[in-house]
Formats: C-alpha cells, structure tokens, sequence
C-alpha cells in the first residue's frame, strides 16, 4: 500500500526526514511514533502528497506520486481518508452535512450521500448528534464525525496525524478502537502519535522516527 524508497524532505536549511525507506502491505495497521519534531507531520503529508519529497521515491495506493501529474492529485485522495487532531470540521453545517457534503463533493447522488453519512455516522456511534453543530458536541464525537468523513470515499488508506491529540485517554482509546475496527474491514491505517501510551493499545506494527531518521526494526523492539 505504501512504498517508501530513500525518501529526503528539506526545508532549507532544515532537514524535516533523511533516507526514509520503508514498506506497509495492504490491511496493516501501523503507528509511526517519535518525539515531538521527528518528523511525523512531515512524513504523512509527503503520502498524502501535500508535499513532494526532496528526494526519493514515494509509491502509495498504487501512485508514484513524484510523476503524478497535480490535476489527478484529487482523485489519488479520494483514495485516502484523513484525519487530523483540530478535527477541521465546518463548524456552520451540521454533523450529519459535514460527512455527507463530501459524498456530494466526489460524484455520489444526494440519495446516496445521505444513505452513506447515516450509515457511517452510526459505525462511529454519533448517529444520535447528526443534526447538532460540531461546536455543541463533544470533542470525541467531533473526532468520530471527522473519521465519518473520511470514510465517505471508501478510502484503501486512512492516515491520522495525532487523532488523540485533543483527547482524554479514555476517550483517546474509544478513538483507537474505532480506527482498528475499520483496520478489520479491509482499510490499511496509519496513526502518527507521540503518545507512547496509545501503542499496543489496539496492536500492529511501530514505526520510530528519530530526529527525522527511522529507528531500524530491530532495535526498537
Ligand atoms: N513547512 C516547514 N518549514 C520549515 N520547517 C518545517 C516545516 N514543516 C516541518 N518543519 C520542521 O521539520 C521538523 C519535523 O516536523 P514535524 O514533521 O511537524 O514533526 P512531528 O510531527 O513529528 O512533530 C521540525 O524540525 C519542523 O520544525
Ligand atoms: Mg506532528
């Protein structure tokens, strides 16, 4: 599902990752961890080609994403779901709008759309809050309606960077579950977290960056 070759991102002078190299097979699940400033940010947004790596090679949901031409960048996305800490939900369109507007952003009729938002608000257990604001409910159900959302396109990849970040650990653990619940049915998962505390918690497979360099596998075990 991901292929990572030799990959370099630079900011100037800064070097955000060096010679990162590294598989995920389809229907992993994967946290890639490390301190605050390794790199996590920076790595996931190279996967999801918000950025192109300075050098090396990045093969993700089939795509080389050094030659994909910038106007099949949205389709390669409708591949990927997102999820980030601060949720990016729009907090003037309610719950249920915010998961189903993107069925209608990527092609699917309004019949379906509302079909699909009902169906994975109830997978993420928020069907109760569709018609509430994002401001009026909690911060855990604001992160279950944003994975909602991502899941809208059926994506073969979901990548979340620090999707606890804002949460308290009981609630950071329910997020957890969820996430391995969609690893079952088929979704590869990547989490990006600092929080050594969520590891283990749902199992898979660890991935350590140090000061933008992977720890190799044999020695962070
Ligand atoms: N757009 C940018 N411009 C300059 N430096 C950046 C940029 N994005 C990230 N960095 C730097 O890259 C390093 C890794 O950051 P980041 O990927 O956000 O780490 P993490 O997510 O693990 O906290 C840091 O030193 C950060 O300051
Ligand atoms: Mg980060």
């Amino acid at each position: 599902m991901i292929r990572c070759f030799h990959v370099t991102k630079s900011y100037g002078a800064i070097t955000a990752l060096t010679d990162i190299s590294f598989e995920i097979d389809e229907g992993e699940f994967v946290f890639l961890t490390g301190q605050s400033g390794a790199g996590k940010t920076t790595l996931l947004r190279l996967l999801y080609r918000a950025e192109l790596p300075t050098s090396g090679q990045l093969i993700v949901a089939g795509r080389n994403l050094a030659t994909m031409p910038r106007r099949q960048v949205p389709r390669f996305r409708r591949r990927l779901g997102l999820v980030f800490q601060d949720f990016k939900l729009i907090e003037d369109r309610t719950v249920f709008d915010n998961v189903a507007l993107v069925g209608l952003a990527v092609g699917f009729s309004f019949t379906e759309s509302q079909r699909r938002a009902s169906e994975l608000l109830r997978l993420v257990g928020v069907d109760g809050r569709a018609q509430l604001f994002p401001p009026q409910v909690s911060g855990g159900e604001q992160q279950r309606v944003s994975i909602a959302r991502a899941l809208m396109t059926a994506p073969q990849l979901l990548l979340a960077d620090e999707p606890t970040g804002n949460l308290d650990p009981k609630r950071a653990n329910e997020i957890m579950r969820i996430f391995h619940a969609i690893n079952r049915s088929g979704t590869t998962v990547l989490v990006a977290t600092h929080d050594a505390d969520l590891i283990g918690t749902v199992g898979g497979r660890t991935m350590i960056l140090e000061a933008g360099r992977l720890v190799p596998p044999l020695m962070s075990q």
